[in-house]
């Protein structure tokens, strides 16, 4: 059984390897302009805080989780949504048509780690408006493309270090245009603790819980208690993600290897797309897995979503998950239909270490 998202012990036992690198020196090797946040949201506020005037509008597209809006809203400026295409691309036209002289700035994403398609004509629209270009890597801090780290286009962008490395918390601000970094004032949220915190010792309580006793419900019930929970509002786990990054995740990514994470999570995504070529209803996003990217997790297209995360659950895979939960005016809008479709239709599927070949193989044959 696939218990979850592999926990702090069993990776650091897993990845544990004679010469750690780090993460710092990973990235010092593409770029020096970063700070370090406790979320890729409290991240994105302090970026957008920085170039853009209450009133204005920042364009993000419409196939994303409903909380990434809420740092914008924070900063009284309007979230607009533009239309994307199936193979995750913007709708340039429709792009196009909600840009206006109150656009601030024009977000892409890489999602799951892949650069975004069709970022070349994004970035020409941003440009020719004046606009700034934010380049949200939050899904795969150490995707490489072409030589440029995932993150680093544009004039500033993020990435969440806790959605790759076991951190209780995480996230990188890049400060990538020079005028951006030179305007830059770091607030409450940036940078790192001093000391382990309580929801450190949480963090390490739940990692040896969940190895250890993982189906022994009192300690769970014990260690899932507390002001760390995370709300279930976008706004509250907005609020929840506004903080520095903890003491106990700056030891951790000392300790980490970004590409042994990388080489392990490339090899777990290749053993899927070969599994899956046998399955009829379900198919890879991306066909290809380029040099350099390091998947956040194998997102597959399923024409039936129910029926294959049951078989991933029968097969012992019990955390795939559709992505994402859109935000409420995505849901309304009949311009988003495609992103409302891929929000049904697009399963994330585990690459982490914990998850075994025989498992993958299972999925194969199971309907
Ligand atoms: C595309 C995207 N951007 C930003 C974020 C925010 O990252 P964090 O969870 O570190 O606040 C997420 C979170 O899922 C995301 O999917």
């Amino acid at each position: 059984m696939i218990g979850g998202t592999a926990t702090l012990l069993t990776r650091s036992v897993l990845d544990s390897r004679p010469e750690p690198r780090g993460l710092e020196p990973f990235v010092a090797a593409y770029t020096d302009r970063y700070r370090f946040y406790g979320s890729g949201k409290a991240a994105l506020r302090d970026g957008l805080a920085t170039i853009a005037e209450p009133g204005e509008n920042v364009l993000v597209p419409a196939y994303l989780p409903d909380a990434v809006v809420e740092p914008i809203r924070d900063l009284e400026l309007e979230a607009r949504f533009y239309a994307v295409t199936d193979r995750l691309a913007p709708d340039h036209t429709d792009l196009d048509g909600r840009i206006d002289d109150d656009t601030v700035a024009v977000t892409s994403v890489n999602y799951f780690g892949f650069p975004q398609p069709g970022l070349d004509e994004l970035a020409a629209i941003a440009d020719d408006w004046g606009c700034y270009h934010v380049d949200d890597n939050a899904h795969a801090a150490c995707s490489v493309d072409e030589g440029t780290l995932l993150g680093t286009r544009g004039d500033l962008g993020l990435t969440s270090l806790h959605k790759l490395f076991p951190v209780p918390n995480g996230a990188l601000l890049y400060l990538t245009n020079p005028a951006v970094e030179d305007a830059f004032e770091p607030s409450r949220f940036t940078g790192t603790n001093d000391r382990i915190g309580v929801d450190d010792y949480r963090y390490l309580l739940k990692s040896v819980a969940t190895d250890v006793l993982e189906t022994h419900p009192a300690v769970d019930a014990l260690v899932s208690r507390g002001d760390g929970e995370p709300t279930s509002t976008p706004d509250g786990r907005y609020e929840a993600s506004k903080v520095r990054m903890s003491k106990l995740a700056v030891q951790i990514l000392e300790t980490v290897d970004p590409a042994a994470v990388r080489r392990t999570r490339r090899g777990q995504y290749r053993a899927w797309q070969r599994a899956l070529e046998r399955r009829g209803d379900v198919r890879p996003l991306f066909a290809e897995l380029p040099d350099g990217i390091c998947p956040q997790v194998c997102p597959v297209y399923a024409d039936d979503p129910r029926t294959f995360l049951a078989a991933l659950e029968r097969a012992g895979v019990d955390d795939a998950y559709t992505w994402p939960r859109l935000p409420g005016d995505v849901l309304e809008d009949p311009a988003y239909a495609t992103a409302r479709h891929l929000s049904r239709h697009v399963v994330a599927l585990p690459v982490h270490r914990a998850l075994g070949r025989e498992t993958i193989e299972a999925v194969t044959r199971g309907r």
